[in-house]
């Protein structure tokens, strides 16, 4: 999700939604690829699951998010988003009574749960959809833990985990009740699961709501979810906890200037849908597509234009990469992705995809879609592959 503050604790970060109502799942069929493994397979090599995923859809595709299927004793389902911009789980709790809509887990009723008796309280900011991207008035209260957790059919013992204990109402509309970090330096079950052999790295195929059949796999790659030949980039050699790749400059419709044509680091963060720029790139990219985008003074960071004439503007925003053998490469977020809907004060004017937040350049959910990606934490390195969307 959308890393605001330096200040905030754990290094943690999440995303809020329009409070327009509740979003209606998608809900996504698809077994397993492996059949369940025991904690007492430690050391043998894991074999790779799959996780289904649903699309949070709120006017536009936000976030895929799928179940821990088991946390504690006996086991109670927890389902989350699969976060790689932030690296720490946590979820919703029946010691918080503001978790009215989200399923709380009882960790009461769980024989393996242990409590760290710490509560911190968490600021953060809003970065999916059309809510606003600046201003981190929300709070989540968490209590610290452990117990075990089970991703895909594969368990891990004593996880560190964080219980929502309270929260802000606007964080209470999600369809699923708690984050689980994927940062490049794994944490938690993954961490777990990696020194018990599973190999280091994971795969998302994040798809759109009518395209369907979003997976996650957990230590291995999914061959079926893709034609094209994976092209590997190498992280950045300051990465530490981000997925982030060097690009040598970006390119709107085919064309670039001197602010777009400049190396930046781009971080990628499946809990983040729109895109976020410093805003003379933001308004550099915009400045290719219309002059009718303009910023919205209600909500600082966010641009619009009529929503009527947005069908017709062409929108390729091309950001270079270079691959590990040297080849140059675009990931490409098509014009499709322009729109992320109409703002709740104005909805004739809808707000477009860059918002601009200086020193930040985060993709997320808008380009991941439309490939296949590999996370490579063993060779801290990304692939990506057409995934014909
Ligand atoms: C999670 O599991 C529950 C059943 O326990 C199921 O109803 C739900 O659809 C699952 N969610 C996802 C995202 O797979
Ligand atoms: C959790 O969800 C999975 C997948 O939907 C289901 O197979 C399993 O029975 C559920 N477990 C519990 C304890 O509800
Ligand atoms: C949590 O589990 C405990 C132990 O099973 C039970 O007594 C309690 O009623 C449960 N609380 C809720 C809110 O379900
Ligand atoms: C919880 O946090 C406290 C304070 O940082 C720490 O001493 C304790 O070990 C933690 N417990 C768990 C279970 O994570
Ligand atoms: C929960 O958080 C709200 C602010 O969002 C605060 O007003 C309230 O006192 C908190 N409740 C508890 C029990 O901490
Ligand atoms: C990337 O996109 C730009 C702008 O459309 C184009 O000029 C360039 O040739 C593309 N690079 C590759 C490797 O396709
Ligand atoms: C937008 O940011 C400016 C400058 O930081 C501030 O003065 C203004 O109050 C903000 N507007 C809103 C609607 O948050
Ligand atoms: C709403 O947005 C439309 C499209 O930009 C604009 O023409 C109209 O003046 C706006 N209405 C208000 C009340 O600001
Ligand atoms: C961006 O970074 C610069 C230099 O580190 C700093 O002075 C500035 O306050 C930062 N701006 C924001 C909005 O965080």
């Amino acid at each position: 999700m959308l890393r605001t503050l330096s200040f905030v604790i754990l290094n943690f970060s999440l995303s809020v939604f329009a409070t327009e109502g509740p979003a209606v799942p998608h809900k996504i069929l698809l077994s397993s690829r492996v059949a369940p493994i025991g904690k007492s397979l430690k050391r043998r090599q894991l074999s790779p699951a799959n996780v289904p995923l649903s699309d949070f859809f709120l006017g536009t595709d936000l976030q895929w998010f799928g179940n821990i299927s088991e946390v504690g004793t006996p086991p109670q389902n927890v389902t989350i988003a699969f976060d790689t911009g932030s690296s720490t789980l946590e979820f919703a709790s029946t010691l918080c009574s503001t978790c009215t809509n989200q399923p709380r887990f009882n960790s009461s009723a769980s024989s393996t749960f242990v409590d760290g008796g710490s509560e911190i309280t968490i600021a953060f900011a809003t970065g999916v959809g059309v809510t606003p991207v600046i201003g981190y008035n929300t709070e989540l209260t968490l209590r610290n833990a452990t117990d075990t957790v089970t991703v895909g059919g594969l368990a891990s013992p004593d996880v560190p985990l964080y219980l929502i204990t309270n929260q802000t109402a606007d964080f209470d509309i999600d369809p699923f009740s708690g984050i689980q970090g994927m940062s490049a330096q794994p944490e938690g079950f993954f961490a777990a699961l990696i020194d018990s052999g599973l190999p280091p790295l994971f795969s998302m195929y994040f798809t759109p709501l009518a395209v369907g059949n979003a997976e996650l796999t957990i230590g291995g790659i999914d061959e079926s979810k893709f034609t094209s030949e994976l092209t590997y980039a190498s992280q950045t050699e300051d990465a530490g906890d981000n997925w982030q790749l060097c690009s040598p400059g970006i390119s709107v419709n085919g064309k670039t200037n001197s602010v777009l044509d400049v190396p930046r680091t781009i971080v990628f963060d499946s809990g983040t849908s729109n895109v976020v720029f410093p805003t003379a790139t933001a308004e550099a990219i915009y400045s290719f597509i219309s002059p009718h985008i303009t910023p919205n003074p209600a909500e600082n960071g966010t641009y619009g234009i009529a929503c009527d004439l947005i069908p017709t503007l062409p929108a390729i925003i091309d950001i270079a990469f270079t691959s590990q053998d040297g080849t140059p490469f675009n990931l490409t977020i098509p014009s499709s992705e322009l729109s992320v809907g109409p703002f709740a004060d104005n909805t004739s004017l809808c707000q477009t995809l860059v918002n601009s937040f200086e020193n930040y350049t985060i993709v997320g959910g808008s380009l991941l879609k439309h490939y296949y990606s590999v996370w490579d934490v063993g060779n801290q390195r990304m692939g990506f592959a057409s995934n014909g969307v």
